[in-house]
C-alpha cells in the first residue's frame, strides 16, 4: 500500500497559495465568524450565533461569491458583560477542518496559540486540516495576551517579548515537520525534540500560508522574519499616507531580509442603501446597544481604564472597541464601502479582513452591491 505523502497531488506554488485563488488585486477575507457575537460587542438580538451551521451557511456563500478567506479569532474565554461577549467559540483548527470539507475554493485559517499546543501535534494538525483543504489551509499564530485564558491551560504568559522568542522555535519545528527531510533533532533554547518524523507533508508539495497581527515593533518583525503576511488594525483617524507609509515599511524590511510580505487589515462593514441608514444601524447596534459591560472588562484586562489613559482617549478607545473589537469602521452606501476599500489598496495593502453584526443576513447585499463597485474599480474580477 501507498503512504499518503506519495500520493499524487497537483502542485500547489507558494505563490499560488499566497494569492489564494485569485488574482484580485484587493483580497477580501471574514473574520471573526468562529465566535458568538463576532466582533460586535452588541447586545442586538440578530447579533452573531456563531453555531456550527451558520458557520457552514457562511463559508459556502463567502466561497460562492469568491470571497477569499476565512480567518477566526482564538479565544478560550467568553469577556463576560451582558452577553458572554464571545463566550461560544470554536476551536480554530477543527472549525477550519470542518469548513474546508463543505467548500472548494476558500482558504480556512486556523488561529493557534503557540505556547498553548506542542509544535509537532500542531504540525501534524495543520497538515491535517491542509490535505482536507487540498491546499487551502493557513495559520495565523498567535502568542497569547489574556492572562485568563492562559489560566485555564494552566500555563504561564511569558513576558512580551520573549513570547515571541518562543513562537519563533516553534514555527521553525513546524517549518522543519513539513519539510522534505526525513529525521531531524531539535536543539532550541526552549523546544529540544529527538529523532522527528512527520508524515504527510502538506498539501501539493508548498506549506500553509502562515500570518500573525504583530503590532509591536517585536511583533511587526517576528511576522516579517517567519511569515507570509501581517495582518495590521488600522484604526480610524489613522491618516492616508500614515498607511501607506506603514505598508512601504514593512514590506521593505522584509525585502531587507530577502523576503515578500502581504499587508492586511480588518474592518467592520455596515453597509446599506444610504449612508443614513448605515448610520443609523451602526450607531443602534454598537453605541445605543452595545454590551457596554464586556466592552470595559475587556478594557480592563489591556489595562486601559481613565484613569490611566485619561476619560477623552479612554473615551475615544471605549467606542471604538465596542465596534468589532476596533477594526476599520466602514459604514456607508455601497459607493461609499467600495471608494474606502479602494483607499486601502491604494496605500499598498494587499486585503482587508472583514465582519459584520450578522454575517449571513449582511452579507448578500455586501456581496450584490459592494463586490461589482470593485469590479468595476478594477480591483477584483467579476463574479
Ligand atoms: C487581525 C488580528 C487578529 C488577531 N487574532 C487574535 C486571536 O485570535 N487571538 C489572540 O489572542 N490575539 C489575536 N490578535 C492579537 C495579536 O496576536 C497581538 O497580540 C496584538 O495585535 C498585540 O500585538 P503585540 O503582541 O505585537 O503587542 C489579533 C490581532 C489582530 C490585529
Amino acid at each position: 500500500m501507498r503512504s499518503p505523502d506519495v500520493t499524487v497531488q497537483p502542485e500547489i506554488s507558494q505563490r499560488e497559495r499566497a494569492a489564494m485563488g485569485a488574482a484580485n488585486r484587493l483580497k477580501l477575507g471574514l473574520f471573526g465568524a468562529n465566535c458568538s457575537s463576532g466582533r460586535a460587542v452588541t447586545m442586538v438580538p440578530e447579533r452573531w450565533s456563531g453555531s456550527w451551521s451558520d458557520c457552514v451557511a457562511l463559508a459556502q456563500m463567502a466561497d460562492e461569491a469568491g470571497i477569499e478567506f476565512m480567518l477566526p479569532i482564538g479565544r478560550w474565554k467568553g469577556y463576560g458583560g451582558d452577553t458572554d461577549y464571545q463566550g461560544a467559540t470554536f476551536e480554530t483548527v477543527t472549525w477550519a477542518c470542518g469548513l474546508l470539507a463543505k467548500t472548494r475554493r476558500l482558504t480556512v485559517f486556523g488561529t493557534v496559540h503557540a505556547p498553548l499546543i506542542p509544535p509537532l501535534i500542531a504540525a501534524k494538525e495543520f497538515v491535517t486540516a491542509d490535505h482536507i483543504g487540498e491546499g487551502r489551509f493557513g495559520l495565523n499564530v498567535v502568542c497569547g495576551w489574556n492572562e485568563g485564558e492562559f489560566e485555564m491551560f494552566g500555563a504561564t504568559l511569558r513576558d512580551h517579548d520573549t513570547r515571541y522568542d518562543y513562537a519563533e522555535e516553534w514555527l521553525d519545528v513546524i517549518k522543519l515537520a513539513w519539510s522534505p527531510r526525513e529525521d531531524f533533532d531539535f536543539d532550541g533554547q526552549f523546544i529540544k525534540l529527538r529523532g522527528v518524523r512527520a508524515k504527510p507533508k502538506p498539501y501539493g508539495g508548498s506549506r500553509p500560508l502562515i500570518m500573525n497581527a504583530g503590532a509591536s515593533p517585536t511583533g511587526q518583525g517576528f511576522a516579517i522574519r517567519n511569515c507570509d503576511a501581517l495582518f495590521s488594525n488600522i484604526s480610524n483617524g489613522i491618516s492616508f499616507e500614515e498607511t501607506a507609509s506603514h505598508v512601504k515599511n514593512v514590506r521593505a524590511l522584509a525585502r531587507q531580509g530577502g523576503r515578500e510580505i502581504d499587508v492586511y487589515t480588518v474592518g467592520v462593514v455596515t453597509c446599506r442603501p444610504t449612508a443614513r441608514e448605515a448610520e443609523d444601524y451602526y450607531r443602534h447596534c454598537i453605541v445605543n446597544n452595545a454590551d457596554w459591560r464586556a466592552v470595559d472588562n475587556i478594557l480592563a484586562m489591556k489595562n486601559i481604564t481613565a484613569h490611566s489613559h485619561g476619560p477623552e482617549e479612554f473615551r475615544r478607545i471605549r467606542n471604538h472597541q465596542a465596534n468589532g473589537m476596533g477594526g476599520l469602521p466602514l459604514v456607508g452606501d455601497p459607493d461609499a464601502v467600495a471608494r474606502e476599500m479602494a483607499q486601502l489598496t491604494a496605500a499598498g495593502l494587499t486585503g482587508i479582513a472583514v465582519s459584520f453584526v450578522n454575517y449571513l443576513d449582511e452579507l448578500p447585499y455586501f456581496c450584490a452591491e459592494v463586490l461589482p463597485r470593485l469590479a468595476r474599480l478594477g480591483l477584483r474580477e467579476k463574479t
